[in-house]
């Protein structure tokens, strides 16, 4: 009798970045050690944390689902427990501390090096504790995956790694390391190997996305605006996003390419995280509230249907109540669309954890509750004024709640659900924005 191939769950915690991370994790482990992916923790044979460290409560909450391991591995003495990403760079003494059971931790830089763990761990019993800064080694192998199978018509694309900003509230740097780019020639075997497989968007990821510079055979490196032009050349291939900018990096030649290139969607996603100058100068966002609203007004002259995303952090250190007003003046005025606001929390190693996290917690809330209603009314605008409007949408699968209906997402990202048939699953088709739901968008198909 054959053996049943050994099950991997795997979680995924934070960004996108570690989403995409960790579906390449998935593919090294079946391809390098026979692993199947299973969506149930009870039978597996090795669970994967992949870790977020970005706000404290996402570390908690970590740390309490890792202890909920312990009555599996009672019941399954040879279960694998690994954990990987941001708290794994940073906390790696403190997991060996708090969760014993936990038998490999590696970085988001070694996770290419898993089955070795994975191989030495089973012959050894030893921990393996690995969160090296290995970019380099990470990225042949992420070349070494390009070709594998991807499920979605919409794929992420990692095109650089870490940040060199240090702004000061953020743990970045320190897990992830120093700002490093993939070759422009690695990310496009990637596109290509995406379009080849029917993928129809792609997101460039980067933590600090617009420093992109990818070396190139003949020496020269291409930025970001070169790289979104390049990948715009190829059919298959009809949306391109990218995330996570930073303002003072969003230059003039990444604006102008809105203007004319058709396959850019026309939403951008650009954190500003106060509305403050003061604020902005402890965080070292290196722009005043001034030159963030001069950029958007330029992308707006140049691409008037543009919409805006943005991430806020309230109370952090020392902020009066005039400077959350002008945080709300910021929000109101801009009106953005759907967008992430976080009450501050301290973090190790940063520049702001010498500063006392001296907003109490019911201000925070108070705060974050105020802003959310100004956001939450925004974004509600741009759903209504979507109402009557034909919207390109990438067709993702069948409705969740309707199974007669399709689901895709807009440009800007609105879920919308609309009756077509099953084959128009990972096409890009068009629909009339029909009514405004509390999460979505209803629509219509509409022939072109
Ligand atoms: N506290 C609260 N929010 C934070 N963010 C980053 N670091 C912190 C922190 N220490 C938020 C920022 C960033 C988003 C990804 O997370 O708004 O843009
Ligand atoms: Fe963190 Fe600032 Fe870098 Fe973004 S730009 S990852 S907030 S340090």
């Amino acid at each position: 009798m054959q053996n049943s191939p050994k099950k991997l769950f795997m979680q995924t915690y934070g960004c996108q970045m570690n989403e995409y991370d960790s579906l390449k994790i998935s593919k090294l482990m079946s391809a390098a050690c026979g692993f199947v992916v299973s969506n149930n923790i009870e039978e597996a044979d090795m669970i994967i944390f992949n870790t977020c460290s970005i706000r404290e409560k996402a570390q908690q909450k970590m740390f309490s689902e890792l202890g909920a391991l312990n009555p599996l591995k009672q019941q399954n003495p040879n279960l694998v427990v690994a954990v990987g990403g941001c708290v794994a760079s940073q906390e790696k003494k403190n997991i060996i501390r708090r969760a014993p059971i936990v038998n490999i931790v590696f970085g988001p830089q070694t996770w290419q090096s898993l089955p070795e763990f994975y191989k030495t761990y089973l012959a050894t019993k030893t921990r393996v504790i690995n969160t090296e800064f290995q970019a380099v080694e990470k990225f042949a192998c992420l070349a070494n995956l390009a070709a594998t199978k991807t499920p979605f018509p919409v794929a992420y694309i990692s095109i650089m790694e870490g940040c060199n900003n240090f702004c000061s509230y953020c743990v970045v740097p320190y897990t992830r390391g120093r700002e490093i780019s993939r070759s422009f020639a690695d990310v496009m075997l990637e596109v290509n190997a995406l379009a080849h497989q029917g993928v129809k968007e792609i997101n460039f990821l980067g933590q600090n996305v617009n420093n992109y510079s990818g070396i190139k055979s003949d020496g020269s490196t291409s930025n970001l605006a070169h790289l979104i032009q390049a990948a715009a050349q190829i059919p298959q291939i009809s949306r391109i996003r990218f995330t996570t900018s930073h303002p003072a990096h969003f230059d003039d030649e990444l604006i102008a390419l809105y203007a004319h290139e058709k396959k850019l969607v026309h939403h951008v996603h650009l954190p500003v995280q106060s509305g403050s100058n003061r604020i902005l100068k402890l965080m070292r966002r290196n722009y005043t509230h001034e030159e963030y609203r001069e950029k958007i007004a330029k992308l707006r002259t140049i691409c008037p249907n543009i919409t805006i995303a943005t991430d806020f952090i309230v109370g952090f250190p020392g902020e009066t109540e005039e400077e959350f007003f002008a945080t709300l003046d910021l929000a109101t005025t801009i009106g953005f669309d759907i967008s992430f606001s976080f009450m501050y929390s301290q973090r190790p190693n940063t520049l702001s954890a010498k500063l006392p996290d001296d907003i109490p917690l019911n201000i925070k809330k108070q705060r974050l509750y105020a802003l959310q209603k100004v956001l939450n009314a925004s974004a509600k605008k741009v759903s209504q004024e979507m109402v009557g409007t034909i919207q390109k949408i990438i067709v993702a699968d069948f409705s969740r709640k309707n199974k007669q209906q399709l689901v895709g997402r807009t440009a800007n990202n609105r879920i919308v659900n609309f009756t077509a048939p099953a084959d128009l699953i990972g096409q890009e088709v068009a629909v009339k924005i029909t009514s405004v739901l509390t999460n979505s968008l209803q629509g219509e198909l509409v022939l072109l």
